[in-house]
């Protein structure tokens, strides 16, 4: 008896082409220029600082590989359909969709500002299902969506209430994305970091905050952008496709 393990698989295109939402700093800035010298066309998006986006994609381009930098804010649908299509029209197709996209305002509950809960929100939960409805249309056989959340919904910090609500939206959704994929041969995953040494983390904590967050996991260090990078991609990797469905804590071990 043969068992056919790769009936939907398609031949991979060439090159692979990635979408790296908030690609232009920080975790999604390392995964771009991780994907691109594993030799994919990246779209590196960004909301706000086109220079960084611009930097990006020439730190790329000088180490051979290829992008385009792209403004979309990940909440409005019309400009990430306008990314989408934009990927399409460079590079020919997409099979590697990363949302890093995101954005932290850290509070007691007690003494939460509504707006800054909305605005975060936008931003994480819809800016996470425009990307992803983008994604379950448009990826290629073989291709791959992967969300962000944190290690926070494990840890449960105190001031992390609204931005862990957040990411608790994003786990939620991971294994049923990838249900409602089944056939495509597309893997839905979410990459949940614990502390990472990025603007988004190190930005209102002081040196001792930093250094006891620091010395918290086992292995006794703040992530580098280029530790969740390297997850990313293997994820987004045809070596990472039989992993579907998971949220995968990088966090050097931090409960
Ligand atoms: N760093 C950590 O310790 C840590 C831990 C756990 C999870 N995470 C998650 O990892 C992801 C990346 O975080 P990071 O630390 O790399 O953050 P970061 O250094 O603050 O970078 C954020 C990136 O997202 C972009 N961005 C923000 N809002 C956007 C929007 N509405 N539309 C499109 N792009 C937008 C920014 O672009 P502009 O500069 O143009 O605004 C920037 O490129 C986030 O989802 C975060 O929640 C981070």
């Amino acid at each position: 008896m043969t068992t056919n393990t790769n009936q939907n698989t398609a031949e991979p295109a060439d090159p692979r082409v990635a979408i790296v939402t908030g690609g232009s700093r920080g975790i999604g800035r390392a995964v771009s220029l991780k994907l691109a010298e594993d030799g994919l066309a990246v779209v590196v998006n960004y909301a706000r600082d086109a220079s960084a986006a611009d930097e990006t994609v020439k730190a790329i381009a000088e180490a051979g590989g290829r992008a385009v930098a792209v403004q979309a804010d990940v909440a409005e649908e019309k400009e990430i359909a306008a990314l989408f299509d934009r990927a399409e029209e460079e590079f020919g197709g997409i099979d590697v969709v990363v949302n890093s996209a995101g954005r932290m305002t850290l509070s007691p509950i007690a003494d939460l500002d509504l707006a800054a809960l909305d605005a975060m929100h936008r931003t994480n939960i819809r800016g996470t299902f425009v990307v992803a409805q983008q994604a379950a249309r448009r990826l290629r056989a073989g291709g791959s969506f992967i969300g962000f959340s944190t290690s926070v919904v494990g840890t449960q910090f105190p001031t992390y209430g609204a931005y862990t609500a957040s990411k608790g939206a994003v786990e939620a959704m991971t294994m049923i994305l990838a249900r409602e994929l089944r056939g495509r041969d597309v893997t839905v995953n979410t990459v949940a970091p614990g502390p990472t040494a990025t603007d988004l983390f190190l930005d209102g904590k002081t040196p001792e905050q930093i250094d006891r967050l620091a010395k918290t996991p086992p292995l006794e260090r703040l992530g580098s952008p280029e530790d969740i990078a390297a997850v990313v991609a293997f994820l987004g990797s045809p070596a990472g496709h039989w992993v579907n469905g998971q949220v995968l804590r990088a966090n050097g071990g931090l409960v």
